[in-house]
């Protein structure tokens, strides 16, 4: 009864209007704000990147100097946090933290914060973009078990994370400006990808109303799964375990199996029936990244372009239309900058932390009615209880 359609996974419902990314599936084509990926992933960087998302144009003038100052007065973290941090189990994974500690977050800015004033709106997105960076360090220092890093704000953001990742109170980190670029390429990459699982979860948290620190812990459980962002990390530990060249044949079998569960980790997307846009600039930076820092033949990598070439070529993976996607070429250049696994999905969620606060700022802007999806019902008709 009523009228609405039944759309298992939302194939084919458009839940919101939206003027933030664009994306053509069947072309493969991605962009932000109108700008192509491969431009911005070519001319612009991540933190312009992210006033794009944000404001909807590029900065002009001053503006990018002012954004970066903005983003640099909210890089550190209430000393609270630390205690919060040292809860959690020594070998917890980073996700998991990143959860917990982004939703910690809204016990700080909760009641000073109207979610209805734009100026409100905009200093949370500034206080994320600036400290999802410093979180996500400290969970890696968490898991290793050193102490926490300072965000040092005379650097680029995206060395400022390395700086705080890698480097000890012993020790200032020794940056690699290859890998601070590679870094840098990284977030942007993950800025924003319209309504996938975890962004629509954020909007749909969002319009009940709530802080939008849980909200973006709602995305970041979202994204955690290895059918979303999970599947970096699933994608080297795959690599890993096939171990060798000649194991690959094995491994395409199963992923093939209807009756095995396993599937190709990082193969297939649900709008991209071509190759994604952003999986084709990760490969070249990938090949850039792996001569530059001379690792080309790393075993793992060679697996990696092996298990490629295969699947594209295979009947099952063409008629499909299944194609690497992002994760395939992410994780190889985050093992070749020396980014722990487990890490991985970590940094997926920094660099969309300004996708989903943009979504929610850009729900926000607009009249808005709270998600509440329908559903089919197939259990037990109205029966009275025993007795
Ligand atoms: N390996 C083997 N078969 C696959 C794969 C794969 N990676 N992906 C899809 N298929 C098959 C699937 O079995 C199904 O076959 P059939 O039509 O015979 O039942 C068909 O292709 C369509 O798959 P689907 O599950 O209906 O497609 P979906 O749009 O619901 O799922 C996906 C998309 C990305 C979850 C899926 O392709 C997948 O599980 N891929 C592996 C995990 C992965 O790499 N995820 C990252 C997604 S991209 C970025 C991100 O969100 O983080």
């Amino acid at each position: 009864t009523g009228c609405w359609t039944y759309d298992p996974g939302f194939g084919s419902t458009a839940a919101c209007e939206s003027k933030i990314t664009y994306i053509d599936g069947e072309k493969g084509i991605l962009l932000h704000r109108g700008y192509p990926i491969e431009q911005l992933a070519e001319k612009s960087n991540y933190l312009e990147t992210c006033y794009l998302l944000l404001h909807g144009e590029l900065p002009v003038g001053t503006e990018k100097e002012n954004f970066q100052k903005i983003i640099n007065q909210h890089t550190m973290v209430n000393r609270s946090i630390e205690q919060f941090m040292s809860g959690f189990r020594y070998d917890a994974h980073p996700m998991a933290m990143l959860c917990g500690v982004v939703g910690a977050m809204s016990s700080f800015y909760h009641d000073s914060m109207d979610i209805n004033d734009p100026e409100h709106r905009l200093i949370t997105a500034h206080r994320l973009i600036a400290k999802m960076p410093t979180l996500a360090a400290m969970c890696h220092k968490h898991f290793i078990g050193q102490p926490y890093m300072y965000p040092d704000n005379s650097l680029s953001y995206s060395e400022n994370f390395l700086h705080m990742m890698f480097g000890t109170p012993c020790e200032p980190s020794n940056i690699n400006p290859v890998v601070a670029k590679a870094m840098d390429l990284l977030f942007l990459l993950h800025a924003d990808h319209e309504q996938n699982a975890s962004t629509s979860t954020v909007r749909l948290a969002g319009s009940s109303g709530a802080n939008p620190f849980s909200c973006i812990a709602a995305g970041i459980a979202a994204l955690w799964g290895p059918a979303h962002g999970g599947a970096n990390q699933a994608v080297l530990e795959m690599l890993e375990q096939i171990g060798d060249e000649k194991h690959i044949d094995g491994f395409i079998k199963r992923a093939k199996d209807k009756d095995d569960p396993f599937r190709l980790m990082g193969f297939g997307h649900r709008v991209y029936k071509n190759f994604d846009p952003r999986a084709k600039v990760m490969k070249e930076a990938c090949d850039a990244v792996l001569a530059e820092l001379g690792i080309e033949n790393d075993p793992l990598l060679k697996i990696a372009k092996r298990l490629e070439q295969i699947a594209l070529e295979d009947e099952y993976f063409v008629a499909k239309k299944l194609y690497p996607n992002v994760d395939f070429y992410s994780g190889i250049i985050m093992k070749a900058i020396g980014i722990p696994t487990e890490m991985f999905t970590v940094i997926f969620a920094t660099g969309r932390t300004v996708g989903w606060i943009s979504h929610w700022n850009e729900m926000l802007s607009n009249p808005y009615r709270i998600g509440r999806p329908r559903q089919l019902y197939t259990g037990s008709p109205k029966r009275d209880y025993p007795g």
